[in-house]
């Protein structure tokens, strides 16, 4: 389609001597140093009013066989939760934004991984809009990071900083962060929607044409202000989010979307004076090791984040409603969801909640929101109802029906290999799912592992 570029004329002063051009009539030039050698000259602007395109390449029509594959090795970030995060590593021309509250650790992150990527062969430009050159070499000799290779640059003109890109022909550019970085011909503030999206759709531009790998650094209110990168999720190729639980010690990065690898998939990480730690056994952060037997209301649910089995305890308190209107107050599980499970156990299990206050609870601050967490919450809930513990060596897994009895899930596997790993001893999982046999028989320890098959809850909460 022929595209119809409008014009307009524009009034210039251009010197005599020299050709120096300005957009006010100057006495002096400041070129050849001349006087009165300015005279007023009408200029033809064409208006660039072409669509512009994200990306560079088009192809003619090709059958899917007869696509060559191109494989791309990936690069290892130095940080092997980080690398899974990314599905395996970091694909070469990629734009990943990474979002999160401010002051959680996008820059301490995205400094520690830049500088365990730069070297010779990689160079890496890190471009701070929000810190001096001084502040981001205090922070790297905070975290221990020497490395002689990694280039910066305290910049916030888009065009200072593609320059810099022209002249240092960098592999992974940085930019912390969006919302400082402006582009001189749009009006609007830096961090104004225009400005993020037009210095967004520039650099994919330059990414997808040079195979550069660009980190977007951009922080997201605690609602998940609109302003902020959220109008970009669409354009990039990897949305990461850097959240934090409730106690705010832990930082877990979630994959929310990857045109490279899975999503939901989360790395826990500490912050620590010298840096973001990871944590490759987050399982074990959710769970309490008990002397004997755990208190009544306390169960263990396998539940699976990403790509990634979690153990997480939920607990349960339930006592009996002082005034009319039973209370049910739930953190870390699905309202709405529990509320149906309560449901459940007063008719199919004959327990009566109706008239008792229910406090739901899964320790460690995560959220867990899948259905395969129903049956552990059910027998929290019974098992605080009761009075009497559940055996704290049993994972529950199992999503619940209306009719009270148990369907299966997902990666049920992944889950029962994690359980014995963290040296479980039994497992309680829907009958269902009974096809599948292929589940460990002995524990880390050691010891038996024991899968027992159950159709509905009432039969799960004989199993205490
Ligand atoms: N000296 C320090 N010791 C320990 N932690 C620090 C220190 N300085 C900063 N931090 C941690 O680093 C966080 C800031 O990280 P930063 O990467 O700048 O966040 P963001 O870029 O997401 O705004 C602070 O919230 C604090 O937890
Ligand atoms: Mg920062």
């Amino acid at each position: 389609m022929a595209v119809k570029l409008k014009s307009k004329t524009k009034t210039v002063y251009k010197c005599g001597q020299c050709g120096h051009t300005s957009l006010r009539w100057l006495g002096q030039c400041p070129d050849c140093q001349q006087w009165n050698t300015f005279a007023e000259e009408k200029e033809t602007v064409v208006q660039d009013k072409a669509p512009r395109r994200l990306t560079e390449f088009s192809s003619g029509v090709t059958p899917l066989s007869r696509v060559s594959e191109e494989s791309v090795p990936r690069l290892t970030t130095g940080s092997s939760e980080f690398d899974r995060i990314l599905g395996g590593g970091l694909w070469p021309g990629s734009l990943i934004l990474l979002g999160g509250a401010p002051g959680i650790g996008k820059s301490t992150l995205i400094l520690q991984v830049s500088s365990s990527l730069a070297s010779e062969a990689t160079p890496v430009l890190y471009v701070s809009g929000e810190e001096s050159l001084a502040q981001v070499k205090g922070r790297a000799s905070r975290l221990g990071l020497k490395n002689e290779s990694l280039l910066l640059l305290s910049e916030t003109n888009l065009e200072n900083i593609l320059e810099a890109v022209r002249k240092y022909q960098p592999k992974i550019l940085v930019l912390d962060s969006i919302q400082t970085v402006y582009k001189a011909d749009l009006t609007g503030s830096p961090g104004s929607v225009a400005q993020i999206r037009e210095c967004t759709a520039e650099l994919l531009h330059l990414a997808k044409g040079a195979g550069l790998t660009v980190f977007i650094l951009g922080h997201v209110t605690k609602e998940g202000d609109l302003a902020g990168p959220r109008v970009l999720e669409h354009i990039v190729d990897t949305v990461l989010y850097f959240e934090t639980e409730r106690q705010q010690i832990h930082r877990i990065l979630r994959a929310f979307k990857n045109r490279f690898g899975p999503t939901n998939e989360i790395g826990v990480f500490e912050m620590t004076s010298v840096g973001l730690k990871e944590i490759p056994n987050p399982s074990e952060l959710f769970l309490r090791q008990y002397e004997g037997a755990a208190p009544s209301g306390t169960a263990v649910l396998g539940a699976v984040e990403g790509t990634r089995p979690l153990m997480v305890e939920v607990q349960a308190l339930v006592s009996r409603t002082a005034f009319g209107m039973p209370r049910r107050q739930m953190s870390g599980v699905d309202y709405n969801r529990t509320l149906l499970l309560i449901a459940v156990l007063d008719k199919r299990c004959g327990l009566h909640l109706e008239s008792q206050d229910v406090y739901v609870n899964v320790t460690g601050g995560l959220e867990v929101t899948e259905p395969a967490a129903d049956l552990g919450i059910a027998c929290a809930m019974a098992s605080a109802y009761r009075e009497k513990p559940v055996d704290s060596k049993t994972v529950w897994i199992g999503e619940v029906g209306l009719g009270g009895e148990l369907r299966p899930v997902g990666q049920l596997a992944d889950r029962l290999n994690e359980a014995c790993k963290l040296g479980f001893r039994r497992a309680v999982v829907p009958k269902q799912a009974a096809a599948n046999s292929a589940w460990p028989r002995k524990n880390g320890s050691g010891q038996p592992f024991d899968v027992q098959m159950v159709s509905t809850v009432s039969e799960a909460l004989e199993r205490f």
